[in-house]
């Protein structure tokens, strides 16, 4: 096991009609002004937005209410949002949504922590983050996990690079997690969101380091809960139970609990943002998209990996070591396409890449030009991502 150090401060509310104690929770992360983030009408529509506004003025929180972000979310959009919060006089950002309304929350709390700096400058890596302000959420989707995690995402719509930010100071105060408010989702979203959460560990499992007990097998009881469960609201999205089970998976498997000890891997995720940048993709359909082919082309130099996973993940016990290692492999798509997820990019709706230039840009933009690798289980450069995508 390697040194580590973990903190994950999020309080976790969990549970049915849980965003009543919204404001509650506001008070005692010290917030008495919020700008309150939406997405694109979902959270509006289904009343949601209104009882969190209800609920803010009977505990005499001002509140500013802003909808607008976009799925893949702009630096436009955070931009604006942070000037929104500046002119209200802020001191607390409340997420009601999914990852993008999470991580533009989390772009303004930083934006705010650093006043006269771009927020796009600690993306970039040119300014250090060295505050935020404090950050709520209310899910609405299970899948990006950044309700609890140190990461946020945010995509440069001009330049079309798509860059993520970890810090500590990205972990959300609080989250809470109603099962009952994903009912609404469309169905492609909660296959994306089943795919992501899986991958969050996936991402995380294929490391370089094999002496890791406990984390492993977390890992893995993970990863069968999300497989379990994704079949079951697959079918049947008012599911309580099975919604519980993923959208507490969704959390774990971003926190970093399942990577613990371990190198983290997160190839398949750097493949697809480059995908999402250039495509406008959705996040779970850039990694089900890339995931078989990279696990093709990286499977050879630790076919034994691939097999401990086919047996605990998938129960594949038969076999020698490469035939349950493709087993796993094969299963793991079959899960995907069960799930009405693209595998390879012909699946991909709407995306129509045809030229072999395309392919060549992908690759070199995921190296940011050859400036760097992806990957520790195997490192990528750009001959390999090329052959991947
Ligand atoms: O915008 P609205 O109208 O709300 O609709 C959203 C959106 O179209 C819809 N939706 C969400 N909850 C709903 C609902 N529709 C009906 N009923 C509900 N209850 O779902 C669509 C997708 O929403 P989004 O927030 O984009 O989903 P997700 O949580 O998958 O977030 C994806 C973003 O998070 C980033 C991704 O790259 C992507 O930008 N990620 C963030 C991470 C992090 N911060 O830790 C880690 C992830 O790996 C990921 O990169
Ligand atoms: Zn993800």
């Amino acid at each position: 096991m390697q040194s580590f150090e973990y903190k994950c401060p999020t309080e976790v509310v969990f549970g049915k009609d849980a965003e009543l104690k919204t404001a509650e929770k506001i008070k005692k992360y010290g917030g008495s002004r919020v700008l309150v983030l939406y997405g694109g009408g979902s959270a509006k529509r289904s009343g949601l937005i209104d009882r969190i506004e209800t609920v803010l003025q009977q505990a005499g929180i001002a509140a500013e209410i802003m909808g607008g972000v976009h799925p893949n979310p702009r630096l436009s959009f955070a931009r604006e949002a942070e000037k929104r919060a500046e002119l209200f006089g802020a001191d607390f950002v409340l997420a009601v949504g999914g990852g993008s309304v999470i991580d533009t929350a989390k772009a303004v709390a930083i934006g705010l922590a650093h006043p006269g700096k771009d927020i796009w400058d600690f993306w970039t890596r040119k300014e250090a983050v060295t505050g935020a302000y404090p950050v709520g959420v209310v899910l609405t989707i299970p899948a990006a996990g950044s309700e609890t995690s140190d990461s946020a995402v945010l995509t440069d719509e001009e330049t079309k690079r798509k860059r993520g930010l970890n810090t500590d100071f990205n972990r959300p105060q609080f989250a809470v997690l109603n099962p009952e408010l994903t009912y609404t989702l469309p169905s492609f979203q909660l296959s994306c969101g089943i795919t992501d959460m899986l991958m969050h560990t996936l991402d995380r499992y294929f490391t370089i380091d094999r002496n890791n007990q406990l984390t492993d097998e977390i890992a893995e009881a993970v990863m069968r809960v999300i497989v379990r469960n994704g079949r079951v609201a697959h079918c049947d999205q008012t599911n309580y139970d099975a919604m519980s089970e993923l959208m507490w998976s969704g959390s774990v498997s971003h926190n970093n609990l399942t990577g613990l000890g371990n190198e983290k891997d997160f190839s398949v995720h750097q493949l697809g943002h480059e995908l999402s940048a250039m495509f406008d993709v959705a996040h779970g359909a850039s990694l089900s998209a890339v995931w078989d082919s990279w696990a093709n082309y990286v499977m050879s130099s630790a076919p034994e990996r691939f097999a401990r996973y086919a047996e605990k993940v998938w129960g594949v016990w038969n076999g020698e070591t490469e035939e349950k290692a493709k087993a796993g492999i094969m299963l793991t798509v079959r899960f995907f396409r069960s799930l009405g997820m693209p595998t390879c990019f012909s699946e991909l709706q709407g995306v129509g890449i045809q030229s072999d230039e395309v392919l060549k840009q992908l690759a070199s933009n995921c190296m940011y030009g050859g400036e760097r690798t992806v990957g520790t289980f195997c490192k990528l450069d750009i001959p390999a991502a090329y052959e991947i995508y």
